[in-house]
């Protein structure tokens, strides 16, 4: 298949992705060195930015899954946020980084932001790989971003499109039907 018949473009290719990705473990490895945080990836976008972050984080730290869902199979928002998993680790106390694939509407982030206060942590920080903001409904601050993103539907790198290109290496959008 050559490029012209993928249906899809590449946005930020795998060598771009690193470089964010290393520029993200040096900042959340400096103010993080003594804190012992937990981080708390959003199922499912997050699994590969998480698994390449943690790698480069000479820190001790622990890694806890959320399952949350705001997406129906489509490109389109329920609006309406499902704990599909919570939490199993007690986060009183403790230092909590949420990682995140996408910040779009908010709503998700909105939602698990207080789900997790309510909790008690010593605090919570968010961590997003990429900043879609020209669809936000809930103001959110990013501690951490990677890269802001124009508004297209965005696959790869742990993103998908009903649950398709989640795999490939690289942040893609897809091309409009002819
Ligand atoms: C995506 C993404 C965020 C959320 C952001 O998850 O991983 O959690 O949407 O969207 P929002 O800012 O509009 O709330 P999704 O529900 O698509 O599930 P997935 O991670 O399993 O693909």
């Amino acid at each position: 298949m050559s490029s012209q018949d993928k249906p899809f473009t590449v946005l930020f290719g795998r060598k771009e992705i690193a470089a964010v990705v290393s520029r993200l473990a040096a900042e959340i490895g400096r103010d993080y060195y003594n804190k012992h945080p937990i981080l708390v990836a959003v199922l499912k976008g997050s699994f590969i930015f998480l698994a390449d972050l943690i790698r480069l984080l000479d820190l001790p730290l622990e890694v806890e899954f959320v399952r949350l869902s705001s997406y129906g199979r489509g490109k389109e928002s329920s609006g309406k946020v499902k704990v599909v998993q919570g939490l199993s680790a007690e986060v009183r106390g403790r230092h909590v980084l949420v990682i995140e694939d996408i910040v779009d509407t908010g709503l998700t982030t909105n939602f698990l932001l207080d789900y997790l206060r309510k909790k008690k942590p010593a605090s919570v920080k968010l961590c997003s790989l990429t900043d879609k903001p020209s669809h936000r409904k809930l103001p959110v601050t990013i501690d951490y971003l990677g890269f802001t993103v124009p508004d297209r539907f965005l696959v790869g790198y742990g993103l998908d499109y009903d649950e398709k290109f989640r795999h490939l290496p690289d942040i893609c959008f897809i091309k409009e039907e002819q």
